[in-house]
């Protein structure tokens, strides 16, 4: 049997026409002899009635054997029913079967296949093909699906070529640490899969293609996230001539090409710009939620006399004291509250977090008793404050004011409600450092990566002052997720030394490991930048969800395992051998 529809399309008008179907018993209820199946495709449901009164004893007897997740194939009537029900298209009718087979059996599923199933993760995980038959996953990779042939489409006609570049490679680095393979032929060496096409984008530049795309796999070993994968996909960007306006734009347009065919939205292009520094200053993160309030306000000039020590010494030592009015929660944060919140704020390394409380005209909370009347009547402008207002207050040097303020901006933020989750918030942020410096290591590095390019007026201080370098980068930002990355790159191989330089690498090591690069860029390379969009993000916040693992086929857990074909796992001793490998750690 052939099917004529599928399981989503019979409607009244149908009534009275031969149907042939084919789908999964979703449920089987036995009613007094009647029996009711819903049967389900990755279309929808349609209502099966098998009638002993109707049907010969054979097919009857095959009836009573289905259970939930067989997969069936039936040929009826279709009828129209008794008992509507108004929640499914297909909800008016009902077929009453005249010829059943039995396409497979399935035994009991460890979980229930629909929407609301509560099955935990790891049981979903491991299950991962029942799990993905429920409606809503299938949902999700119907939206991505389609999204690779909208980027597929609007890409092809602006010229682009899709080129793909390869997973076995040597490491580019994007500050992750490298999955690596090892090499049988060579011993002792080692490929690494691609942490980004970065230097293979590049050098399609340099080979002359103009206007490069893919939709590229990416590895990275870094620790997991919610949004956050050892192995998730980018639509990966590259292009000559042209400025990091012109690139953003034809970003700007893809993603309102999407929106408008996923989600039947028009957003507004071109997005706002936002400099890092406004982004950490006003928000405490370089990829703001700009869907509410609760802005951080700097309040050094007003504590510039202040008895309290802890913002004293910060201010000493050029940091900043920045608060945020959480507005009518004073009541809403008991103490207990307030040390999760401090809690939070240290683990962006703020060293504590003091509060005030404004009730009845008095401010009351961890530094109050050092208030002069000065300070207050001035925090009552600046922060605008009112009965009933809770302060935040985090002091530490510029980055880690802002980070740890941000933090807390954002749990707040979600604690109360105050998110409008029906806009889609986008913005640019530009002028980004290029470099980032570690204490720990006491040496730069690169902000985004190595061939980023320094804005023209940076130049000068690559090497003699890095900390003053601003980079001709830009992310894109939507609520608060950070959706892509890109730059106009180093074109030119001194400014390229100078950066490896200025990273602390000498020549020789610059060379044995981007050599290839440094080597193509002696042949004439175009200026040229592109970016990198997190496909994976894109399509999370298209399906509002927060979890990653949602909109991948086959996931991994936090800890970089698939439950369902347990990788990673051990090998034969011969593949090792053969790899010239010996595993050192204790077998427990
Ligand atoms: P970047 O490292 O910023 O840039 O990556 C680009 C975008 O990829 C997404 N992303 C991730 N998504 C899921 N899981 C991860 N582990 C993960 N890591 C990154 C983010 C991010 O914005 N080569 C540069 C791009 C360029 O300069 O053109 C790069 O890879 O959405």
């Amino acid at each position: 049997m052939n099917r004529t529809h599928n399981n989503n399309e019979l409607r009244i008008e149908h009534v009275g026409q031969v149907v042939e179907l084919k789908g999964w018993a979703q449920k089987v209820r036995n009613l007094g002899g009647l029996i009711f199946i819903d049967l389900r495709d990755r279309y929808g449901i349609t209502q099966l009635v098998v009638n002993p009164k109707e049907v010969d004893e054979q097919l009857y007897e095959t009836a009573i054997k289905i259970k939930n997740e067989y997969v069936l194939c039936v040929k009826g009537v279709v009828v129209e029913r008794e008992s509507k029900n108004p929640n499914l298209p297909t909800g008016d009718i009902e077929v009453k079967v005249t010829e059943l087979e039995i396409l497979a059996e399935a035994e009991t599923p460890p979980m229930l296949i629909q929407d609301d199933t509560d099955a935990l993760e790891d049981t979903r995980l491991k299950y991962r093909y029942l799990d993905l038959r429920r409606p809503k996953m299938q949902r999700n990779l119907i939206v991505r699906s389609k999204v690779m042939q909208i980027v597929r489409n609007y890409l092809s006609s602006l010229d682009f070529i899709e080129v793909e570049t390869p997973i076995l490679t040597k490491s580019t680095p994007e500050g992750a640490r490298d999955y690596l393979v090892p090499s049988r032929v060579h011993p002792g060496e080692f490929y690494a899969l691609p942490q980004s096409p970065q230097i293979f984008k590049q050098l399609c530049m340099v080979a002359g293609l103009e206007r490069y795309f893919q939709i590229a796999r990416c590895f990275r070993d870094e620790d997991l996230r919610a949004d956050r994968q050892p192995e998730f996909t980018q639509i990966d960007i590259e292009t000559s001539f042209l400025t990091a306006e012109e690139i953003q734009t034809i970003v700007e347009n893809l993603f309102a090409k999407i929106f408008k065919e996923i989600k039947g939205i028009d957003i507004k292009v071109p997005f706002d710009r936002v400099s890092y520094y406004e982004a950490m200053s006003r928000y405490g993160s370089d990829k703001p939620d700009r869907r509410f309030g609760l802005e951080l306000v700097l309040l050094n000039d007003i504590f510039e006399n202040t008895e309290f020590s802890i913002f004293k010494q910060v201010l000493e030592n050029n940091g900043d004291i920045r608060a945020i009015n959480v507005k009518n929660a004073a009541d809403k944060y008991s103490r207990k509250e307030i040390d999760r919140l401090t809690n939070l704020a240290k683990k962006y390394h703020a060293k504590g977090l003091a509060y005030l409380k404004y009730n009845n005209g008095e401010f009351n909370g961890s530094f109050s008793k050092f208030l002069t009347d000065n300070e207050k009547q001035a925090l009552i402008k600046r922060l605008n404050v009112e009965e009933n207002d809770l302060l935040l207050f985090v002091s530490d040097e510029f980055e880690t004011c802002c980070t740890a303020l941000g933090a807390l901006r954002k749990q707040v933020g979600k604690e109360l409600n105050l998110i409008n989750e029906d806009v889609y918030d986008f913005l640019w942020v530009v002028d980004f450092p290029l470099f980032e410096y570690s204490p720990e290591d006491g040496r730069y590095y690169a902000k985004h990566h190595p061939f980023t390019s320094p804005k023209p007026e940076s130049l000068p201080y690559l090497t003699s002052d890095p900390a003053k370098c601003l980079a001709q980068a830009y992310d894109i930002v939507l609520n608060g997720y950070e959706v892509g990355g890109g730059s106009i790159r180093i074109h030119r191989r001194e400014v390229q030394n100078q950066m490896f330089a200025a990273l602390g690498f000498t020549q020789e090591e610059a060379y044995k490991r981007f050599g290839f690069l440094l080597d193509a860029f002696r042949y004439g390379t175009p200026p040229h930048g592109g970016i990198a969009l997190g496909l994976d993000r894109i399509i999370m916040l298209l399906v509002n969800t927060e979890n990653i693992r949602d909109v991948i086929a086959f996931p991994k857990t936090q800890s970089a395992t698939c439950l369902m074909s347990d990788a990673p796992s051990k090998v034969d001793p011969k593949q090792l051998e053969e790899l010239h490998i010996k595993v050192t750690v204790d077998e427990e």
